[in-house]
């Protein structure tokens, strides 16, 4: 198994796809090491890019918001991206390059060992719950596969497209705080 450092230099190095020769800097995850919960995107925007920080830009402030909502700030959690090179115009990023760049997300998943795995969007949740995976009728629903609690909500860019969606995923985000609640309960049963 591979350290931070060891991940990080990785992907700073890593030329397993073409995106490598466009990218500016790869975005690697962020935030805390520790977290009890992992939110995985799809890909870097340009923003990302040129600062290597995944959700710099506009999207970034509507996952503020919605964080905000449950009481979350960025160094609550580990944000991260299927594929850590920006796709030249915002494309999605290709199956080849999903299947590249995914050893990395292994590398951060089995280091951070996160109970909760939330996606960010229709391309990480075809990726890491269901191929077929519809967002539109799944978002907010809950499965647990290999000792992970998973789910998905809409991306914050489909957001930015349309704010019809913020109320529906704010509620999604409630879900996300009860599964937080009920571990923590868990992990501290009452004692008497
Ligand atoms: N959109 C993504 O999917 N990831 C980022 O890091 C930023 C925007």
């Amino acid at each position: 198994m591979y350290t931070w450092e060891q991940t990080e230099q990785m992907i700073h190095n890593c030329q397993r796809c073409s995106l490598s020769r466009t990218r500016n800097l790869p975005v690697m995850g962020r935030g805390n090491r520790a977290a009890k919960i992992m939110f995985v995107a799809e890909a870097p925007g340009a923003q990302e890019d040129r600062q290597g920080v995944p959700f710099v830009g506009p999207a970034g402030r509507v996952l503020d918001v919605l964080l905000t909502s449950i009481q979350l700030k960025r160094q609550d959690i580990y944000l991260t991206n299927i594929v850590k090179c920006h796709p030249p115009a915002n494309r999605n990023p290709s199956p080849a390059e999903q299947e590249a760049c995914l050893p990395f997300l292994k590398c951060e998943t089995l280091l951070l060992h996160p109970p909760i795995i939330v996606c960010l969007g229709r391309i990480a949740a075809q990726k890491l719950i269901a191929p077929q995976y519809k967002i539109s009728r799944q978002h907010g629903t809950w499965i647990f596969r290999k000792g992970y609690w998973m789910t998905a909500v809409y991306h914050p860019s489909a957001i930015l497209r349309d704010s019809s969606k913020l109320e529906e995923t704010k509620q999604d985000f409630q879900t996300i705080l009860r599964k937080l609640q009920e571990l923590e309960d868990q992990a501290y049963p009452p004692l008497i």
